[in-house]
C-alpha cells in the first residue's frame, strides 16, 4: 500500500484504532498519526485507554486522566488517557443505579467480573465516540474482539431482563421487587448507547481499525486472531502496520543484521500471502526510539508521506 493510500484511511475518516500485540508499537503509531493529523489542519483528540504513562512520556508533557489536555504548542492536538481502573468507579455507580432493581436476583457478580475493566474503558469509548468537538478521534488500542464480546453480553441479558419484567409485570410482584419504569429505561438508554458505538464500529465510513505487528511469529498469530474476532463483530481490519523493519541500506555485510532482515523477511511473506485481503504498509526500525515531535513526525512522513 502506498502512503496515499494510508493518508485516504485516516483523512476520510473520523474514529482511528490501532490495536496489535503488546509492545508492537500502537501507541507510537497512533501519536504519529494524531501528531500527523494536526499538522495536516485536523483538530485531533488522542485517547490511551492504558494504565500507563506511555502517551505522556511519548509527547514530554503530563496527560490528563479526566481532562482533555492540550498538547505542547500545537494549536489542533489534545490528549487524553483514561485510567480504565479509576473509570471503573464511574462505570461501577452507574451500572450498580441501572442494576439496582436486579440486585436481590443476581447479587454484585457481574460488577467484580475481571472483565469489568475492559468494559470501563469501553465505557469511556463510548463517551468519546460521540465526541462532536473534534474532526479526528485517535484510540492507542483499539477494543478487541474479546472486549467487545464481555461487552455485549452483559447488556443484551439486562436488555432481556428489561423486556421480560415490561412483558409480565406480575413477575416482578412474584420475585419481591419493586417494578421501576425509569431503572428499565435508563438500561435501555444505556443499551442504545452501547450499540450504536458497536455498529460505528463497524461501520467503515466512520471508523478505521488498524493493527500494528512486527515481522515476527508471535505478532502474527496475535494478528491472525484479532481480524478474525474482529470480523466476528462486522469489523474489518483497514489495515495491516508492519513495524520495526530493518532497511537493507543499514545491512553493508553485517551478519547479525542480515540473519535479522533475512527472518523478517520470511514473515514480510507470510503476512502477504495470510493476509492478502488487508493492506499492509511497512515502517523502518528508526536508529533510536521515538518519542517527542520531532521524531513523531519523522515517522508520520514513512508513514502518510509530507
Ligand atoms: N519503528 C520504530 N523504530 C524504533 N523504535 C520504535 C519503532 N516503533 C516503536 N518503537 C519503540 O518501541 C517501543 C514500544 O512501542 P510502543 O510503546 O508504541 O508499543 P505499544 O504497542 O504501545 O506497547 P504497549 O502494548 O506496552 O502499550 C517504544 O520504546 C518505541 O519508541
Ligand atoms: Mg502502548
Amino acid at each position: 500500500m502506498t502512503k496515499e493510500d494510508m493518508r485516504e484511511i485516516i483523512e476520510n475518516r473520523k474514529f482511528l484504532f490501532f490495536g496489535g500485540k503488546g509492545g508492537v508499537g500502537k501507541t507510537t503509531m497512533a501519536a504519529t498519526t494524531a501528531t500527523w493529523l494536526s499538522d495536516h489542519g485536523y483538530k485531533t483528540l488522542i485517547v490511551a485507554t492504558d494504565p500507563t504513562v506511555s502517551l505522556s512520556a511519548i509527547y514530554g508533557q503530563e496527560i490528563s486522566a479526566t481532562e482533555v489536555t492540550k498538547i505542547g504548542i500545537e494549536r489542533n492536538l489534545c490528549g487524553l488517557n483514561i485510567n480504565p481502573k479509576k473509570a471503573m468507579g464511574v462505570f461501577q455507580t452507574r451500572l450498580e443505579g441501572m442494576m439496582e432493581g436486579f440486585s436481590s436476583m443476581f447479587g454484585s457478580e457481574l460488577l467484580s467480573t475481571p472483565c469489568t475493566e475492559e468494559i470501563a474503558a469501553f465505557d469511556q469509548f463510548v463517551s468519546y465516540f460521540e465526541d462532536t468537538e473534534h474532526d479526528k478521534v485517535v484510540f492507542d488500542t483499539a477494543p478487541t474482539g474479546h472486549t467487545l464480546r464481555e461487552l455485549s453480553m452483559p447488556f443484551d441479558w439486562s436488555g432481556y431482563i428489561a423486556n421480560q419484567i415490561k412483558n409480565r409485570r406480575e413477575m416482578s410482584e412474584v420475585l419481591g421487587f419493586v417494578y421501576d419504569e425509569n431503572m428499565v429505561a435508563d438500561l435501555e438508554t444505556e443499551k442504545a448507547r452501547y450499540d450504536k458505538s458497536v455498529r460505528g464500529l463497524s461501520d467503515e465510513t466512520i471508523s478505521a481499525f488498524n493493527l500494528v505487528l512486527l515481522p515476527e511469529k508471535l505478532p502474527i498469530e496475535e494478528t491472525a486472531r484479532a481480524i478474525e474476532d474482529l470480523g466476528g463483530f462486522g469489523i474489518k481490519v483497514k489495515s495491516l502496520i508492519i513495524n520495526e523493519v530493518i532497511p537493507r541500506e543499514v545491512l553493508q555485510g553485517n551478519w547479525f543484521l542480515e540473519r535479522r532482515r533475512a527472518t523478517q523477511d520470511k514473515y514480510l511473506n507470510e503476512i502477504a500471502s495470510r493476509f492478502s485481503a488487508i493492506p499492509s504498509m511497512e515502517v523502518p526500525l528508526f536508529d533510536t526510539d521515538v518519542y517527542g515531535m520531532e521524531m513523531l513526525r519523522k515517522v508520520g512522513r514513512a508513514l502518510y508521506g509530507e
